[in-house]
């Protein structure tokens, strides 16, 4: 098939780049971004050894247990609403969990995935402006599936859809639907704009309504999701404080 033809079929039915061990599928997906790899271009390991998540932190995997995957976009969008895209993949994400476990899944934000308030999952956006001037993102989505331990302190912040009873699970049958709930919601976004992601992310969100640390040490209550995707939260003193990126944690006094 040409490449053509290859990019008019959707992401769920192309050829994935399946990679055993692999320190990280983002850089993998990088350097096949960098030799020209076309949108939807999707590889996924069964182990990480240097696992990346947001905010320089380490992701961590047990080997064959977790859906790690690292997806190619090329949005042709402005630049300032890159950093939406993060939510736009949450929900997605968010869909495809609850369609594929029928359990109930939340996001935080700005786009970890909750399962009766415990991590299952997390999404890093990596983006950089490519030499034809437009945007690379390498779109990291890594889901505890069939887990049932966690080490150290992620134990009682961490669990998988095994855990919480969907077990086991079909790593297969969620890569499917995460492709193609991402795809429709990542071509609504870049036709339609934020408004509907907006919509869709206030409804299945577990921060708006909450207590909040935002850093620096600003608390309040997270009050809305804005019009570009900033968390809105209202402080003590009654001011309202935006924030584009970053986290919002549960306020220590919550
Ligand atoms: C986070 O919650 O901090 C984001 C975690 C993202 C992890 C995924 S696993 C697949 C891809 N490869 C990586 O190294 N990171 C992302």
């Amino acid at each position: 098939m040409t490449r053509a033809a290859e990019a008019v079929r959707g992401w769920a039915s192309r050829p994935v780049v399946s990679l055993g061990e692999v320190d990280s599928t983002q850089t993998e997906a990088r350097r096949l971004a960098d030799a020209g790899a076309p949108e939807g271009t999707v590889v996924r390991a069964e182990h990480q050894t240097r696992g990346r998540g947001r905010l320089g932190r380490d992701w961590v995997d047990e080997r064959g247990s977790a859906l790690l995957i690292s997806i190619v976009l090329r949005p042709a969008v402005e630049v300032s609403r890159l950093a939406q895209l993060s939510l736009v993949a949450g929900i997605a994400v968010a869909e495809a969990l609850g369609e594929t476990s029928g359990l109930p899944v939340a996001v935080t934000w700005p786009n970890d995935l909750l399962i009766r308030g415990l991590k299952v999952g997390g999404i890093l956006a990596e983006s950089s402006i490519g030499a034809d001037g437009v945007a690379v993102v390498i779109l990291g989505i890594g889901i505890n599936i069939n887990q049932t331990r966690f080490a150290g302190d992620l134990e009682g912040r961490a669990t998988s859809l095994a855990r919480e009873g969907a077990r086991p699970f079909d790593r297969e049958c969620l890569l499917t639907a995460v492709l193609e709930r991402l795809e429709a919601w990542y071509r609504r976004w870049v036709a339609e704009g934020f408004g509907p992601v907006r919509e869709a992310w206030r409804r299945g969100s577990a921060t708006l309504g909450r207590r909040v640390a935002v850093g620096d040490g600003i608390e309040g209550v997270a009050e809305d999701l804005g019009e570009d995707g900033a968390l809105l939260v209202r402080t003590e003193a009654g001011t309202l404080v935006r924030r584009v990126a970053g986290e919002a944690v549960p306020a220590p006094s919550e």
